[in-house]
């Protein structure tokens, strides 16, 4: 309620946001605990870099953790670990994890780990994995974790970037009919990266236990034993609390780095405004934590906000079937899930009618939430129908660690309209723009950009390379940061996020480089050339399709150069990148100037029109590429439409 007793609504609260952003957001600091409290919330000294509560001293971990414990609700629970792959579910209460956490930070500490050294996490979905974060967090080190389900190469390219003093790492991970064993990938990492950790923390999973390198590895039980438990070291506001690496254009991922102040802020602050969530209640966020979902909403969100939050080992169908998610809900009574629309998309292709819906009570459920890709109204309609729950799209990038734009629920439920992730969020000003940075009008398509300064939480920068922040998100429109999203605003305000701008593709809710995967393939010995695009697909939102010219007089077959690519890209970036299609052409479409006309190929791929581009070199070409992808049973070919989500 606001000083005349009426309600407070968005644009309320919007608007406060932006006419005294040091208001707002100070405001919004006094929910968290600080050591010394910020002397001002903006720092924009050294504009167009900002930082945020640089000055204040605070510590991440007591935040998320002790400060619940010290108000007296070391009893609730903090973690629930549901793990259909292993057919286990277990809990910790807060103070269990303070204990936990205490004990590991300590362990870390007594081996010369501290303030500003690098910790690079490498685990599945287990509580650990959150208390590894926790415990750096506690001693001021800064993690980076490193998905899964990227392969030994991409780890050894994070861990070359971040130069961490150790790896914690767990011997293996469970999918669905496979244990990928974990430990190995790290050896390889480790041998061929030029960085030497000094040693590395290993949990050892019943499932697959590994193999300890003397010297290197300690056992994740064996060296917590008998040491000093830890207590919170306060750092600077703007200390980097982790780094989190996300594709860009090329094969050199960019690592973001979050602001200890500003991400628990603002985190803070969405839990209560945008997911309306309160101390005490379950929060699930169905991603991993090697995701920005999960180190924002599996992590440090819900816990500084001191709800319960889920972390859940399995899949949205097929352990066992497609109720999983609604059988989570019921058992631990959640209030707000979050996923992407892909897991979704997975569970009505296997219950179409949502049968499986009406066998849980699901009444706990408030709210669904939905990021990581576009979501498509097809999906949002059928899981509204299903659940009888508002479901919110919400738009937001690893780099800006929470929702851009989103239907603040929390604050007020705006009137859904579905296919948009709804409008900005306190400190983002968004703009549509055109190719020279004009606004565009409502309806029209244009480049999204964001007005500076960014709010708090977002990326000040990237891990030692200031240059490469500056071109890759500020050089485009001064004065703004480029998204790489491009979209359009309706008369309402309401974002419509339709494509992104660059070379990176959403596969099932996974963010990848097309750029990346072309460096893998270009290394193939027989491969002269190659292109890869994002095409659509049914499921995944996306999949990648390579496109590989061979080198002159080459004996291998065109199929067993498409197969050892396909085992390339598995090999070097992961799993994860879902690379099976590709095809060898004689040629790529290309302008005079030597340019891939991938958009152009995209369109072919996804069955749809396409004009000529005037610039091409030689128009013959693209018949090449139709007959290709139809090949493959895409462009014109039968199905087509089956393919988009
Ligand atoms: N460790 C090792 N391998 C992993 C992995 C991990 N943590 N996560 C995924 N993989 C592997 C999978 O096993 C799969 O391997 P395969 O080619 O041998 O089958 C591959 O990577 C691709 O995985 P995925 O993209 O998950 O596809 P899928 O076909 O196994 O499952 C969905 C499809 C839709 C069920 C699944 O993608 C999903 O649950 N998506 C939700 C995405 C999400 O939560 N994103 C976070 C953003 S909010
Ligand atoms: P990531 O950094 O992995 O979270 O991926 C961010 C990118 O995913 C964005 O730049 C968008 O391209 C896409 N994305 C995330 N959420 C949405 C959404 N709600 N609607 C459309 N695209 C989205």
């Amino acid at each position: 309620k606001g000083q005349e007793g009426h309600t407070v609504g968005y644009a309320d609260i919007y608007a406060q946001a932006q006419q005294n952003p040091q208001a707002f957001w100070t405001r919004a600091a006094g929910d968290i605990d600080w050591v010394t409290p910020p002397s001002k919330a903006l720092f924009d000294e050294n504009a167009p870099l900002y930082e945020w509560f640089s000055d204040g001293q605070l510590n991440g971990c007591w935040n998320a953790v002790d400060r619940h414990v010290q108000a007296g609700h070391g009893d609730r629970i903090a973690i629930i670990h549901d793990s259909p792959a292993t057919g286990t579910t277990r809990t910790l209460t807060y103070g269990e994890l303070q204990t936990r956490v205490a004990t590991l930070a300590g362990a870390l500490r007594a081996r010369g780990v501290g303030v500003g050294d690098r910790v690079v996490i490498y685990m599945p979905m287990v509580p650990e994995a959150v208390e590894a974060m926790l415990a750096c967090a506690r001693i001021g080190a800064i993690h980076s974790v490193v998905f899964g389900g990227f392969a030994a190469h991409e780890l050894a390219v994070r861990i070359d970037d971040c130069t961490p003093k150790c790896v914690i790492a767990a011997s293996c991970g469970i999918e669905p009919g496979r244990i990928v064993a974990y430990k190995p990938l790290l050896d390889g990492a480790l041998e061929v990266a030029k960085h030497t950790p000094a040693f590395c923390v290993i949990l050892q999973r019943d499932q697959h236990p590994a193999t300890l390198h003397d010297g290197r590895d300690v056992d994740w039980h064996a060296f917590q034993s008998g040491v000093t438990p830890a207590e919170c070291v306060p750092v600077a506001g703007n200390h980097p609390a982790y780094i989190l690496y996300t594709s860009g254009t090329t094969g050199q991922p960019k690592g973001v780095v979050r602001p200890t102040g500003g991400h628990l802020v603002a985190l803070n602050w969405t839990m209560r405004h945008i997911y309306d969530m309160h101390p005490g209640e379950v929060f699930w966020a169905a991603s991993d934590v090697g995701w920005i979902v999960g180190h924002s909403y599996i992590c440090y969100g819900p816990l500084t906000y001191g709800c319960t939050t889920i972390v859940y080992e399995g899949k949205p169908v097929g352990t066992p079937d497609a109720g999983a998610f609604w059988r989570v809900v019921a058992d631990h009574k959640v209030k707000c899930l979050f996923t992407a629309p892909t897991a979704l998309r997975a569970i009505k292709r296997d219950d179409p009618g949502g049968a499986l819906v009406a066998d849980y009570d699901v009444s706990s459920l408030e709210s669904l939430f939905l990021a990581g890709e576009r979501a498509d109204p097809d999906t949002v309609e059928w899981a509204q129908n299903k659940l009888g729950v508002p479901v919110i799209d919400h738009w937001w990038q690893t780099e800006t660690g929470w929702a851009i734009a989103a239907n603040p629920l929390g604050i007020e439920k705006l009137p859904l309209k579905i296919g948009s992730p709804a409008v900005a969020m306190p400190g983002y000003e968004i703009a549509v723009l055109d190719e020279h940075g004009h606004p565009v009008a409502e309806g029209q398509l244009g480049a999204i950009a964001i007005k500076l300064p960014l709010p708090p939480g977002t990326l000040p920068t990237l891990w030692n390379a200031v240059e490469r922040y500056r071109n890759s998100y500020l050089h485009r429109f001064p004065g703004y940061y480029t998204t790489g999203d491009a979209g359009y605003r309706d008369v309402d305000g309401y974002l419509y996020v339709m494509a992104r701008t660059d070379d990176v593709i959403n596969v099932a809710g996974h963010r990848l480089s097309t750029g990346a995967m072309e460096e893998v393939l270009t290394a193939h010995a027989d491969v002269a050339e190659c292109a890869v695009i994002g095409v659509n697909d049914a499921l995944k939102g996306q999949v990648p399709m390579g496109f590989l010219c061979l080198n002159k007089g080459t004996t291998t077959t065109p199929e067993q150069v498409v197969t050892e690519c396909v085992a390339l890209v598995r090999e070097k970036i992961g799993p994860v990148a879902a690379f099976k299609l590709a095809l060898v052409v004689d040629r790529l479409p290309k302008t005079r100037s030597g340019k891939i006309l991938r958009g152009t190929m995209v369109k072919i791929a996804d069955g749809q029109d396409y004009k000529m581009p005037a610039t091409i070199d030689d128009p013959a070409i693209l018949d090449e590429i139709t007959a290709a992808v139809t090949h493959l049973g895409y462009g014109n070919a039968a199905g087509q439409d089956a393919k988009a989500p």
